[in-house]
């Protein structure tokens, strides 16, 4: 019998719960990578030969909806005008395309119409500024070969293809509610999804390789963890579930066959991956440490309602209620003086590439 494909998108409405109003950690995650994104840019325009016009193709992978889908490609475009306008002021028309990525239950609709304003705002004299939507994985040829210039690509790139299959298989709960047994079986669980994400980011740098111009530019943001800590993106939500699942909220029987396929890797074996398969020449690897105080846990609650509902609904078959009980057990836990405090928020890294592919 065929396995039903988890549903793997954000939450798409654009009310309380919607991914929209709940995404202000990933925008400040964003902001970070305005300085390498620039960086990129400039190294770009500096590259491309005086021939008239000018062109660029910048991509989004794992855009989602909201505002931040265009957040990325606004700070390039930007930069890309400032310093062209700058550097080459004589040299005639300036192409440039930007192309939106996510998998095909996004909220494209919307992407579409902030494409569309984007274009408006972004008018300028000497600029042909174009836009397109590309469904699909990006663990997938997505563009043609030697046609990008520059990829962009924040929190989606933990997002792995697939729960590693041997957890599953063998019945190695993510969370067991036994905690001899759970603290025996973390090292197997993590080393598993480790594996999964070395496949995927490997297989993610050699196709976009084929999709970048020799040169082009990648800047890419993940979620991740520091190297002596090993904190997971699915601890933030499967200790709640436990919690519901002790008081009978949901059954224990489906908790333990529910997996997240992310995982957040530490600066050093993205490094390594990297490395190992050879595309590309690292120009900067970094680590930002997301500040507890940033945001409340309220806040930090309903943004992974936003996150895992689409997910939760689809396993659980969760009500709304259900789902606020969700964001009401995290919010306690995230709260000071809460035995899970640290362990949920003590150490969140998001770590970033700044990348040029090899000639
Ligand atoms: C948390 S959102 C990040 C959205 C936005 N880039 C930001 O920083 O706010 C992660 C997005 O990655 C998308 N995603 C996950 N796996 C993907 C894949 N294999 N291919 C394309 N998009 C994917 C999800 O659908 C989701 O919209």
């Amino acid at each position: 019998m065929a396995t039903k494909q988890q549903r793997l998108c954000v939450n798409q409405a654009d009310g309380e719960a919607g991914y929209a109003r709940n995404s202000a950690v990933q925008s400040v995650t964003q902001n970070w990578m305005k300085p390498a994104i620039e960086e990129a840019v400039i190294g770009l325009l500096n590259s491309k030969s005086t021939d008239v016009p000018n062109s660029m193709v910048i991509a989004d992978l794992g855009c989602s909806a909201g505002p931040n889908a265009l957040a990325l490609v606004s700070t390039a475009v930007d930069a890309v005008l400032h310093h062209h306008h700058a550097a080459k002021h004589d040299q005639g028309a300036l192409e440039v395309r930007v192309l939106l990525n996510d998998l095909p239950d996004n909220d494209f609709n919307d992407v579409a119409k902030r494409l569309v304003s984007f274009q408006q705002s972004a008018q300028s004299p000497g600029l042909l500024l174009t836009a397109g939507i590309v469904p699909g994985s990006f663990y997938k040829r997505l563009f043609p070969s030697n046609f990008l210039d520059l990829v962009v690509s924040s929190n989606s790139l933990h997002w792995i293809s697939e729960v590693p299959e041997e957890l599953k298989s063998n019945m190695i709960h993510l969370y067991d509610e036994d905690e001899g047994l759970r603290r025996e079986r973390r090292p197997l669980v993590i080393q598993a999804y480790r594996e999964q994400f070395r496949k995927d980011l490997t297989l993610f740098l050699k196709l976009r390789a084929q999709e970048l111009v020799p040169g082009g530019r990648m800047v890419v943001s993940m979620l991740g963890t520091r190297d002596y800590l090993c904190i997971t993106p699915w601890d933030i939500a499967v200790i709640p579930l436990n919690d519901m699942a002790s008081r009978g909220l949901i059954s224990r029987e489906m908790l333990d066959s529910f997996y997240v396929p992310m995982y957040g890797p530490s600066d050093s074996e993205l490094r390594e991956i990297i490395q190992d398969e050879g595309s590309f020449v690292i120009n900067e690897i970094w680590v930002h440490k997301l500040e507890k105080t940033l945001f409340p846990p309220n806040a930090m609650a309903r943004f992974m309602r936003a996150v895992y509902e689409p997910m939760m609904v689809q396993h659980f078959g969760l009500s709304s209620d259900a789902m606020d009980e969700f964001v009401t057990t995290l919010e306690q836990q995230l709260t000071p003086g809460s035995p899970y405090h640290d362990y949920h928020v003590g150490d969140r890294v998001f770590v970033s590439a700044s990348l040029t592919r090899r000639f």
